[in-house]
C-alpha cells in the first residue's frame, strides 16, 4: 500500500510538473517569439536610398558561374542604349570575385571627390564601381563576415554616382549575408535572376527568388542563359544544359520569363576581352539577345513602379 500511495504521489507530482512545465515553456516561448519579433524590427538597418540613384535593379542568381556579371554588365550597356536619356551605373557587389572591372575593361584607382566618396570609373558611357579597382589583381580577398559587411557599406554608400536613373548591382552568387544585408539596406526596385537550365542551377535560383519575394524585392523574372548551343560549321543546335528549365521554373513561381541567350563564344571572347558583345558585335543574335533581355527588364520595371 505504502508503494501505491508513493507511486500515485510521485505520479500525480510529476503530471502536474509536466503540465505546469509545458505551460510555463508554452508562454516562455511566445514570449521570446515577441521579444525577437520586437528585437528583428528595431534591429533592422533603415532602407535608406543611394544618394543620386533612382532606381536599383539586382542581377543575381543563387548559384555561380551562371552569366549573372556578363548579364549585368551587358543588361547596363543595352539599358544605356536602350533609354539614352537615362542615365545607368554598375555596382559590383561580388567583394571576393569582383568581374565588373575585366568585363568593362577598367582599371586603377577612384579618385575621390571633394566630399570625400569615391568617384566611379567609367568605360562605353557607364560608371562602374568594384571591390577590383581597390585591391590588387592577384591579392587574394580573405575576409571575416564583419570586414566584407563594411566593404559592402562601403560600395553602397561612399560612392559618388552623380545623379543616377538606375543602377545595376551585380551580386555574389547565393543567398547570404551580403545580399540579405544589401535588399535591408537600400530600397530595390526589382530583382533578375539568372539561370542556367540545369536542375542544380534551378534549384539555387528559385532559392534566390524566393529570398526576394521574403524580403518584398519585386523579382521582376529570370533569364534563362547557356540555353543553347549552335555549332558554328554545322549549325546543329545542341541544349547543353537541357533547353527549358528556367522557362518552366517561371512558370512554376508565377514570375516573368524575361528570355533566352545561348551559349555562344562570342559572347566568352568578348567578355574576357573586355569588348562586350553588344559594342564590338552589336548586329549579331547574341547582341540582340540581350537587347531583348534588356527591354523585357525595363517593361517589367515599369509595371512594378506604376
Ligand atoms: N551566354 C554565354 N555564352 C558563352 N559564355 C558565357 C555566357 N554567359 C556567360 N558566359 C561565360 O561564362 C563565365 C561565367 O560567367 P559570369 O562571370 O557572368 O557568371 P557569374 O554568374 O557572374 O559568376 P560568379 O557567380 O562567379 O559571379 C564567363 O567566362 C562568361 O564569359
Ligand atoms: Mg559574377
Amino acid at each position: 500500500f505504502t508503494f501505491l500511495v508513493t507511486y500515485l504521489l510521485h505520479f500525480t507530482q510529476s503530471a502536474s510538473n509536466n503540465t505546469f512545465g509545458f505551460t510555463h515553456s508554452y508562454m516562455d516561448s511566445k514570449a521570446l517569439q515577441e521579444r525577437q519579433r520586437q528585437q528583428m524590427a528595431r534591429g533592422l538597418p533603415k532602407q535608406k536610398p543611394i544618394t543620386g540613384v533612382k532606381q536599383v535593379i539586382v542581377v543575381a542568381s543563387g548559384k555561380g558561374g551562371v552569366g549573372k556579371s556578363t548579364t549585368a554588365d551587358l543588361y547596363s550597356m543595352n539599358f544605356f542604349s536602350l533609354s539614352q536619356s537615362k542615365s545607368v551605373g554598375l555596382l559590383d557587389a561580388d567583394v571576393f570575385g569582383p568581374s565588373i572591372p575585366k568585363l568593362m575593361n577598367l582599371k586603377g584607382n577612384p579618385e575621390l571627390s571633394d566630399n570625400n566618396r569615391m568617384i566611379p570609373l567609367t568605360n562605353y558611357g557607364v560608371p562602374c564601381m568594384s571591390m577590383g579597382f581597390l585591391v590588387e589583381d592577384v591579392a587574394p580577398i580573405v575576409w571575416r563576415g564583419l570586414m566584407v559587411m563594411s566593404a559592402i557599406e562601403k560600395l553602397l554608400r561612399q560612392v559618388d554616382w552623380g545623379s543616377l536613373d538606375y543602377l545595376v548591382v551585380d551580386m555574389p552568387p547565393g543567398t547570404g549575408d551580403v545580399q540579405l544585408s544589401i535588399t535591408q539596406n537600400i530600397p530595390i526596385a526589382g530583382a533578375v535572376i539568372v539561370s542556367t537550365p540545369q536542375d542544380i542551377a534551378l534549384l539555387d535560383a528559385r532559392r534566390g527568388a524566393e529570398m526576394f519575394k521574403k524580403v518584398n524585392v519585386p523579382v521582376l523574372g529570370l533569364v534563362q542563359n547557356m540555353s543553347v548551343f549552335q555549332c558554328p560549321k554545322c549549325n546543329h543546335q545542341t541544349h547543353i544544359f537541357g533547353s527549358d528549365g528556367a522557362r518552366q521554373l517561371a512558370d512554376t513561381l508565377g514570375v516573368t520569363f524575361l528570355g533566352d541567350i545561348p551559349l555562344h563564344i562570342n559572347i566568352r571572347e568578348t567578355s574576357d576581352r573586355g569588348q562586350p558583345v553588344v559594342v564590338s558585335s552589336p548586329d549579331s543574335p547574341e547582341a540582340a539577345a540581350y537587347r531583348k533581355v534588356a527591354s523585357a527588364v525595363v517593361q517589367r520595371l515599369q509595371q512594378v513602379s506604376s
